[in-house]
């Protein structure tokens, strides 16, 4: 890590666009109520529009602080000390702590050969071991890979029903293949399965802490036993409320980061890495242990795993900075074709 605060966030997959003035006029009335705990009032209607986007029931759905304390909930509620959780690796750096702190049993998966999930592993995990719990993270992180949503039906209906499946969709929204209600259906017909989604990533909520999980009404009453009162405020509830409401600017972005990130992809290949194809708003810098070192010196904040670097894709000015800063990587190792 570098000492001084980074001058270039690209470290954390959050949206460029800070809330517009429409927003900001919106939540106006919500903030002015502030010295008051959270009202039902807003809560329902976020949790009545997220059912209506998904062709389900609002007792399918639970909202939290942000996708990770639904799968915190979701840990608490399935893992006991010396169960068996699965999971790809790398993954979402949470899994491994939620896992240790419930006493859990980790099978980390590697990746397959392409860096996508080894759906095929896991469901012969949960046939063999009887985990608790599968987690799965579509389309992946930090490889950007997705998994079609026929194949995480075929792997879905392989597990037993005693073992509960999260199907973690944090970056769905970016993917322009995905059927956003399919999964929604997996989990509202099966017992055993989970989607959680979050507000953070494609509706840049990051800030103000809001994610929800779908499921049966049966699982959602499990996971919500471990919920703490007022974990989501009204101020992200209203907030959920107007990025929902607004359709055509949430496409709009998506387009935006979608065409941002197809140049960011080609002019790292440009400068000679190989950049994986990404369905999320992130692109994966396989090996070259030294890049993300060399990036984080310019100021540019990024994360990294075993397969490589991970850049969050941003606005222009974003790439710019980032590419200028490959190019000089490239140069200082005196190759257009840069070796792994
Ligand atoms: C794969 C994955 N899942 C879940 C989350 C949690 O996001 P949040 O708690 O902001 O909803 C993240 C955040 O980076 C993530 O990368």
């Amino acid at each position: 890590m570098s000492s001084t605060a980074p001058s270039t966030r690209l470290d954390r997959n959050e949206l460029p666009f800070p809330p517009d003035s429409l927003t900001l006029g919106q939540l106006g009335d919500v903030l002015r109520q502030a010295n008051r705990y959270p009202s039902d009032v807003w809560h329902a209607r976020a949790v009545e529009l997220i059912a209506a986007a998904n062709d389900c029931r609002s007792a399918e759905v639970l909202l939290g602080a942000g996708s990770s304390q639904i799968l915190d909930l979701i840990w608490r509620a399935t893992v006991a000390p010396g169960a068996v959780v699965a999971y790809m690796s790398p993954g979402f750096e949470m899994y491994p702590i939620y896992t240790r702190r419930q006493h859990g049993v980790p099978i980390e998966v590697p990746l397959t050969a392409e860096l996508g999930t080894d759906l095929d592993r896991l469901a012969e995990i949960g046939e063999t071991e009887r985990p608790a719990l599968i987690a799965v993270i579509n389309p992946h992180s930090p490889s950007g890979v997705r998994a079609r949503a026929a194949d995480i039906a075929d792997f879905a209906a392989r597990v037993p029903r005693e073992v509960v499946v999260v199907l973690d969709e944090a970056y769905r929204e970016f993917d322009e293949d995905a059927d956003p209600r399919s999964s929604a259906e997996l989990a509202v017909s099966l017992p055993n399965v989970v989607v959680t989604r979050t507000f953070s990533k494609a509706y840049g909520l990051a800030g103000l802490r809001i994610g929800y999980a779908i499921a049966n009404p049966q699982l959602i009453a499990r996971i919500s036993e471990f919920s703490m009162p007022f974990t989501v405020s009204d101020l992200a509830c209203a907030a959920a409320v107007e990025a929902l409401r607004q359709p055509a600017r949430h496409a709009a972005r998506m387009a935006e980061i979608r065409a941002e990130r197809a140049r960011l992809t080609a002019e790292l290949r440009a400068c000679g890495f190989d950049a994986v194809d990404s369905a999320t708003n992130f692109v994966l810098v396989p090996g070259h242990p030294g890049f993300a070192e060399h990036l984080r010196a310019l100021g540019i904040a990024v994360s990294t795993s075993a397969i490589g670097t991970r850049l969050t894709v941003g606005d222009h000015h974003d790439r710019a900075t980032v590419v200028a800063a490959a190019r000089k990587y490239g140069s200082r190792l005196g190759s257009t074709t840069l070796p792994a």
